[in-house]
């Protein structure tokens, strides 16, 4: 019968001559670890000689436990040393590769957004008249009644101080229904001369094909001595030529606005029945009037002046007041300002 100690002997041998060209053959951590665990594991080879330890005669077991120990703690070594090697090597090729190449182009390059056709066109209409000389002034859309109504000369029952017509919060503040709330703010607290665009939204209780309740105006405003209608006329054909073009159709028809006198209404001809020789045939968005409106505008009231402290015997001015969406309109040919608030991209990619 074999002695169980020789058989040992071999197998530890064995092993011996072979774990360490084992673990140097395995090229990755995980078949190295596989590897550890084929010798050390539960099941592995070494564990099992282990078990045989209980059939060696008691006079060599020492010998031979000495043997398996010194093999253990030398295979545990080898395959720490061999884990080393590979993260170090590992590391040396990441150092050694091409570094990475800052500038190749991403993936999927996302769709690049540009500013909505409002805002293009209430900042061309603003860059228009600062190349004028007008300065731009802010101020809230939440305001007090005063600033937007009373002191502009709307007295108390005028329609459109109106529920109806005009967004009430408490305290006598509203939403604002136009910029002319800026030519307060400014004469309160700039002596003249003064000349001054607001830009802004406004809200009305309007809601249909021509009207939105939230919508952008700019307001225009000159206090001097000796302003006159001709002044006015002069900055809004200036106004139409460089923002619509030259030749552009300009004409003002007598209006009223409480705060302006005289006070008219300005009309540029309608872009969507002009004829190619200039003139226009009449359309459903002009109503067939062959002109658009605007704007409204006029000479500073003196009843302003007086709420502002500001005296009308020396100071003269105008006003103007446009509303953006309507521009907006006439110069890209929208017939319908319900397509500037919808947002669908396939029309907000065509600016
Ligand atoms: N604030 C007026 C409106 O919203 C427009 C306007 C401004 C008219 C300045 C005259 C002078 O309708």
């Amino acid at each position: 019968m074999p002695d169980p100690g020789d058989n040992i002997a071999a197998s530890l041998s064995a092993l011996r001559a072979s774990f360490r060209a084992r673990f140097e053959a395995a090229a990755t951590e995980q078949a190295l670890r596989d590897e550890n665990a084929k010798i050390l594991g539960k099941k592995g080879e070494l564990t099992a000689i282990l078990k045989q330890m209980g059939a060696v005669p008691a006079e060599a077991r020492k010998a031979i436990g000495e043997a398996v120990n010194t093999l253990k703690q030398e295979v545990e070594a080898t395959f720490e040393a061999c884990l080393r090697n590979l993260a170090k090597a590992e590391r040396d090729a990441d150092l050694k590769a091409p570094p990475f190449d800052l500038t190749l182009t991403g993936r999927a390059p996302s769709p690049v957004g540009h500013p909505h056709p409002i805002s293009k066109v209430r900042d061309e209409i603003v860059d228009v008249l600062v190349s004028l000389g007008f300065a731009v002034h802010d101020g809230p859309e939440v305001e007090l009644e005063e600033n937007n109504f009373t002191k502009l000369g709307f007295p108390p029952d005028h329609p459109a101080t109106d529920m109806q017509d005009s967004f009430w919060t408490t305290g006598g503040l509203l939403l604002r229904t136009h910029t002319s709330n800026i030519q307060i703010r400014a004469m309160t607290t700039h002596a003249p001369p003064m000349a001054f665009i607001a830009p802004g939204v406004v809200y009305r209780r309007d809601d249909d094909a021509t009207h939105s309740p939230m919508f952008h105006q700019v307001e225009c405003f000159l206090v001097d001595e000796r302003v006159t209608l001709a002044h006015l006329r002069g900055v809004l054909s200036e106004f139409a030529e460089r923002f619509f073009g030259s030749g552009t159709a300009v004409r003002l028809r007598p209006s009223y606005f409480p705060f302006v006198e005289p006070g008219a209404e300005v009309d540029v001809g309608c872009p969507f029945c002009k004829q190619p020789d200039g003139t226009r045939a009449g359309c459903s968005v002009c109503k067939r009037t062959g002109w658009i409106e605007i704007l409204g505008c006029g000479l500073i009231h003196p009843v302003v002046f007086e709420s502002c402290g500001i005296d009308p015997e020396k100071w003269t001015g105008f006003a103007f007041g446009m509303g953006v969406e309507r521009v907006a309109m006439v110069k890209y040919g929208i017939p319908d300002v319900r397509v500037l608030f919808e947002n669908d991209p396939r029309m907000l990619a065509q600016f």
